[in-house]
């Protein structure tokens, strides 16, 4: 498949420091990418450069098949950028801001009430329609910018920290967009510190430490478990060597690790039928069974397995 995003040796010089340093990653169609790193990883910058709104030193960038430094007019068409902090004005009323926007962009007029209404109900906004913004709460300013960014229908979307300073009642209303908008097709990006929030809804991630792309891909790529992992713990007598034997020789075995020894665990990889198949082998062979489960790496753990430090 083509990638949508495509970042080739991106580097950003500033005075004093390189905030990007050969970063290289593809997103592709309909995926939604974590950007993930600690404190100035360098996850606005790129987003900044993916935006256009920032010159980079050197990199091959490529965006919904437009070169970023000869077609920026084109990638601007199809690209939102929310950044991570956006100034809303207090005094207007919201639909009146969007108003505003949806003029901006060049919306025919006959098409903006719709426009707005459609916008409004995508980020869970209809009822304050007629609100000043001075009296919405942070989440729903946040929502609220976020109608606004995709008011001109962007294909892709940079959002740069959409829920920080967020509850987590209102983390979980954003997150519930961004999967709508995910299902919708729409490729986005997002940078954020709260992992356990992106494993959510990401189905990529990359991650950023001090200026470069550790790791990145497809979350189940980035796992050292594979997909289709079951976890069965059961109870043994403790005198079972023949037990060991078959289990160590049972196929798709992929682990087999003695908590104590009555409780046993493994862990083997295969289909419904073969998860089941299993299952039967332990009841005929008399083994009781506490927990089957499938396992998932999340996101966090596969971050701090690449030494990145310092996010929460
Ligand atoms: N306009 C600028 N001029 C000089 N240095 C800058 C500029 N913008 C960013 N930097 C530096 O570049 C580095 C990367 O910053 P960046 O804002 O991209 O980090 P970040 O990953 O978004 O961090 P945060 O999680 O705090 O938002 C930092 O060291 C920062 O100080
Ligand atoms: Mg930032």
């Amino acid at each position: 498949m083509e990638a949508m995003i495509s970042v080739e040796n991106l580097i950003v010089d500033f005075e004093n420091i390189t905030a990007c340093k050969n970063v290289s990653f593809q997103v592709f169609p309909g995926e939604i990418f974590g950007l993930i790193g600690p404190n100035g990883a360098g996850k606005t910058t790129t987003l900044k450069v993916l935006a256009t709104l920032l010159k980079p030193t050197y990199g091959i960038i490529n965006i919904g098949g437009f070169d970023l430094e000869k077609q920026t007019i084109q990638i601007r068409k199809i690209i939102g950028f929310m950044p991570d902090f956006s100034p809303v004005y207090e005094e207007m009323k919201v639909w009146e801001f969007l108003e505003l926007y949806a003029s901006a962009y060049g919306i025919e007029k006959n098409k903006r009430n719709k426009t707005i209404d459609s916008g409004l109900h995508r980020v869970n906004l209809v009822e304050k329609k007629d609100a000043f913004i001075g009296e919405l709460s942070r989440g729903m300013k946040q929502r609220l910018v976020l109608a606004k960014t995709l008011l001109p229908e962007p294909q892709i979307l940079f959002l740069d920290e959409p829920a920080s300073g967020l509850d987590p009642l209102a983390r979980k209303e954003l997150s519930e967009i961004l999967k709508n908008l995910g299902n919708e097709g729409k490729t986005i990006i997002i940078s954020s510190h709260i992992l356990t929030e992106l494993a959510d809804f990401c189905t990529a991630a990359g991650i950023m430490e001090k200026g470069r792309m550790i790791k990145w891909g497809k979350l189940e790529n980035l796992s050292d478990i594979p997909a289709d992992t079951v976890c069965v713990e059961f109870c043994t007598s403790g005198k079972s060597t023949n037990l060991t034997n078959i289990l160590n020789n049972y196929p798709s075995l992929l682990k087999f690790e003695k908590e104590t020894d009555q409780l046993w665990r493994i862990y083997i990889k295969g289909n419904d039928s073969v998860i089941a198949d299993f299952v039967k082998f332990l009841v005929e062979n008399n083994v009781p069974i506490i927990e089957i489960r499938k396992v998932k790496e999340d996101i966090q753990t596969i971050f701090f397995k690449t030494g990145a430090k310092d996010v929460s």
